[in-house]
């Protein structure tokens, strides 16, 4: 192992990573004279470009954002409950400002997110401390949930909407290096895998005008941005129309063929010409939905990245059916073969995966860990299976997999991946990739890093490389989570 890997200290650690834990914390934009407000986001890319919008919203309505929470009037929680243990982190949470409130009375609570629009009123009577609960398409009622507050109530709305896009709303970016952002272009989940909590916090799936996407990801790219990431938790059912008798049908599920629609592959395509220094990737591709379409699209626009989140959840095909994934094992893997053969070897595959869902036998589980040896992901999110209520699985099938199997299993899914990520990472020692630069490496100022297409993480020596450049860089080592070359 080089010094350098040892002296970036960034070798993957052995441990569980729960991406829902992650909190992100908003930045400094209050202006004098306004109130202020400090977000801290939980869960997927989703709520941070949704904490975004609340941004935006409360701008409007004369509140600035602080890093700072000791100096905040309002703080808000923006959450997740993809996870019993992602809860449990916003409880505690809330425990800690319930201690700060004592010594600043005025200052104002509000969950919002999934896990307001979960628990709804029960928020407010089960944590004492909070004062607003707005679940994911009440973002615009904020101000006045606010001016509930001020006048001594409490402000609710966990409406769910059918239309909601927030289409017309110019995000703050909160959580960017002003070179990579997140558009989402599609809200809630009409799937209904069994385990799954989101199409319960989010509603309906609904797709957001195409029009308004470019319009966005053009501003990003005048802004300086180099790279834009769309989001949707299914994007490859992305359907619109102008034509109201269209929207009618799609709204019905009927099948697309005959009419004028924009699809996943066409909006990718309109993105992708905004410019070709933009660099366009999107997050989540679903196994049932990804046409060939998609991936042939991907392939005649460099700079649409060469990488695809594809979660399998399982490599077994009674286990997703129980999962109502509706796919199997093979179709699964056919659609990998796809990826190998339209876009090739280098095409970074990932996934998210659940070890100990209901009634898993050991000998399905070994078909998890098959399935990866067929696929070698460069990364995966695993997690074990955790029950939520009011799901179809709490509702049909008994959580009957005892922790310590499901750990051990989910340990046996890790410790493979990393050998895997080795793999992946080690074919790239001695090509040349183009990589975006994105900022400093996390230990020396003298390094920078950046990705590759395939969204591998690159560390080498900054020269005189200025942050949103390209880099033509070539590769002389590597761990199972970083590259590290040299520019050239
Ligand atoms: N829309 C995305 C996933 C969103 S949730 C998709 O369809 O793939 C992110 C990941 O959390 C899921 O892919 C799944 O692996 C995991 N997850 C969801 N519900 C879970 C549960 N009840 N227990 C454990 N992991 C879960
Ligand atoms: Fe949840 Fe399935 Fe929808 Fe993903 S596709 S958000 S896992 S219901
Ligand atoms: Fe969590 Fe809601 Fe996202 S449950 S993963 S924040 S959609």
């Amino acid at each position: 192992m080089s010094d350098l890997i040892k002296d970036l200290d960034i070798l993957p650690k052995k441990e569980e990573k729960d991406i829902s834990c992650e909190a992100r914390i908003s930045q400094d934009n209050a202006k004098d004279g306004q109130r202020k407000l400090y977000i801290e986001s939980y869960g997927c890319q989703m709520n941070f470009s949704d904490s975004e919008i609340v941004a935006s919203v409360m701008e409007e309505n004369n509140f600035g954002t602080t890093s700072n929470v000791e100096e905040a009037d309002l703080i808000f929680l923006n959450t997740c409950s993809i996870r019993d243990k992602a809860e449990q982190t916003v409880r505690k949470r809330l425990q800690h400002y319930n201690n700060v409130k004592k010594n600043k009375p005025g200052l104002l609570i509000g969950v919002l997110g999934c896990m307001a629009e979960r628990l709804k009123t029960k928020l407010l009577e089960e944590e004492k401390i909070v004062d607003i609960v707005a679940g994911p398409d009440a973002y615009r009622d904020l101000p006045k949930l606010v001016a509930e507050v001020d006048e001594g109530g409490k402000g609710v709305n966990v409406f769910l909407s059918r239309e909601e896009t927030y289409a017309d709303i110019s995000p703050v970016r909160l959580n960017s290096n002003g070179i990579t952002a997140f558009i989402s272009i599609m809200r809630g989940c009409d799937n209904m895998c069994s385990f799954c909590v989101v199409p319960f916090t989010r509603g309906r799936e609904r797709s957001r005008d195409p029009k308004s996407v470019v319009a966005e990801a053009q501003e990003l790219f005048d802004q300086g941005y180099r790279e834009v990431t769309l989001l949707g938790q299914n994007v490859d059912s992305y359907k619109w129309s102008d034509d109201e008798n269209n929207k009618a049908r799609l709204e019905k599920k009927e099948k697309a063929e005959d009419m004028e629609i924009t699809n996943f592959a066409n909006l990718l395509e309109m993105v992708a010409k905004v410019s070709p220094e933009l660099r366009v990737r999107f997050s989540t591709s679903h196994p049932k939905d990804i046409t060939d379409e998609v991936l042939h699209t991907m392939a005649k626009y460099e700079n649409i990245c060469n990488y695809i989140h594809l979660p399998v959840q399982s490599g077994n095909s009674r286990v997703l059916d129980i999962m109502n994934r509706t796919y199997d094992r093979e179709w699964y893997l056919n659609r990998v073969e796809a990826i190998r053969r339209i876009l090739g070897e280098e095409c970074g595959i990932s996934s998210d995966m659940i070890t100990g869902f209901c009634t898993e036998t050991e000998e399905e589980h070994q078909d998890t860990l098959s399935l990866m040896d067929i696929v070698k992901y460069d990364l995966s999110y695993m997690f074990y299976y955790s029950e939520r209520p009011g799901t179809l699985a709490e509702k049909k099938f008994e959580d009957d997999i005892p922790l310590d199997v499901k750990k051990r299993r989910l340990a046996e899914i890790i410790e493979k991946q990393g050998v895997h990520s080795l793999e992946r990472y080690k074919m790239c020692v001695g090509n040349t990739y183009k990589v975006l630069i994105e900022g400093y490496s996390k230990r020396s100022k003298e390094h920078l890093q950046g990705r590759t297409s395939s969204n591998k993480v690159v560390v080498f020596p900054k020269k005189d490389f200025k942050l949103g450049e390209y880099a033509e860089v070539k590769i002389h080592d590597c761990t199972a989570a970083t590259l590290i070359g040299e520019s050239i």
